[in-house]
């Protein structure tokens, strides 16, 4: 079996191929950063626009690098939704086109579903597993049951992880994405200085905050000296930040692990993925977590965290694989929670 999968639901443009052994064949992604950069963030337009221009080109050279014609592909999937609606519609509609010129099946995958399943792509994960959803736009602490079965323990009732590690470089005055030019100043940084917040710390359940650490960390930039932060402040801050970005998610995860195991019998899983999981810091922090806790731990190789087409190639391999193939009628859905019957986060709508 093998698949193509496309992505452009934020600011990569992807394609990939990859087989029901597991194989990726190709997985090729365009970064827009540099469409964006004058911006200072994504503009939609500038995305969806990037993505039209540069998907064919994506898609003809993951072929090329896989080595087979369209001809070879037993199903087209596309990543259709959640995301920003301009570039999913991209996406979609080419997936559905060449579905349709070689009478192929269609699969639209969720995006948060490529995240989810990517641990039995890279690690031949079994079900069920407790998973950490950390990325730019979501963080989510969901039990992974099987294909389409998601269970949602916790979600956050204000910002994302990612876009709390976004907002911090803003601040500093880093650049965007923030989440690798952090973890790269943390490394030179003394954690201990600034004393942050543990947002939900020590609370019941399993859902997370953030906006409270992002507003610490503007207060402790606005006590500095005048002239702002310089690169020893700058290290030091991104240390004690994502330290206490950690610390925060793995209090969360220590309660989910409890519900895991109440749940399933089974030998427990942890898995993280989406892109914040691509961060070392945070991934040694949940080894950790998870010897004490006596789980199993996986962490995809990072490549497989941020963005990719192979996650979505993946997703649409499993779904192939139980007929959960898709119309040509699909509509793109902007909005598209993994579970349904997700409880409203608590305190929902109120900042921390
Ligand atoms: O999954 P992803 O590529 O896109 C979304 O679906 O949102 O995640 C992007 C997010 C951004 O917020 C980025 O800053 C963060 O992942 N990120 C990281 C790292 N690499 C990417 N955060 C922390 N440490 C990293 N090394
Ligand atoms: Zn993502």
């Amino acid at each position: 079996m093998r698949v193509l999968g496309i992505e452009t639901s934020c600011d990569e443009t992807a394609a990939a191929v990859v087989t029901g052994e597991r194989r990726v064949l190709a997985d090729v992604v365009r970064s827009q950063l540099e469409d964006h950069a004058p911006y200072g963030g994504i503009v939609p337009e500038i995305a969806a626009r990037a993505h039209i221009e540069a998907l064919d080109g994506i898609i003809a050279e993951a072929m090329d690098r896989a080595g087979i014609g369209f001809d070879a592909l037993d199903a087209v999937a596309a990543t259709g939704g959640p995301g920003l609606i301009g570039g999913v519609i991209v996406g979609v509609m080419t997936g559905k086109a060449i579905a349709a010129a070689r009478g192929i099946p269609f699969v639209a995958v969720n995006h948060l579903e490529g995240h989810a399943l990517t641990p039995r792509l890279t690690d031949d994960a079994g079900f069920p597993y407790l998973l950490l959803l950390v990325s730019g736009g979501h963080c989510q602490l969901l039990i992974i049951e099987g294909v389409a079965r998601y269970r949602r323990l916790g979600t956050t009732i204000d910002d994302a992880v990612g876009e709390a590690f976004d907002k911090t470089a803003k601040m500093l005055g880093l650049g965007y994405p923030g989440g690798p030019v952090v973890e790269d100043r943390a490394a030179h940084g003394d954690g201990a200085r600034f004393t942050l917040p543990r947002p939900m710390k020590g609370r019941p359940g399993c859902d997370f905050s953030f906006s409270g650490l992002k507003t610490a960390v503007r207060h402790a930039i606005e006590a500095l000296p005048a002239g702002g932060p310089g690169p020893e402040d700058i290290a030091d801050l991104c240390a004690a930040f994502q330290h206490a970005a950690s610390d925060a998610l793995c209090d969360r995860t220590r309660n989910a692990m409890e519900i895991f195991r109440d749940r399933h019998a089974e030998p427990p899983t942890l898995v993280v993925a989406g892109g914040v999981a691509a961060n070392l810091y945070l991934r040694q922090a949940l080894q950790v977590l998870a010897t004490d806790q006596g789980f199993d731990f996986i962490a995809p190789p990072q490549q497989l965290c941020t963005d990719n087409g192979a996650m979505i190639a993946w997703a649409g391999v499993e779904r192939l694989r139980l007929g959960l193939t898709d119309g040509l009628d699909f509509a793109p859905r902007p909005r598209w929670p993994l579970d349904p019957d997700a409880p409203k986060a608590a305190f929902a709508g109120v900042k921390a």
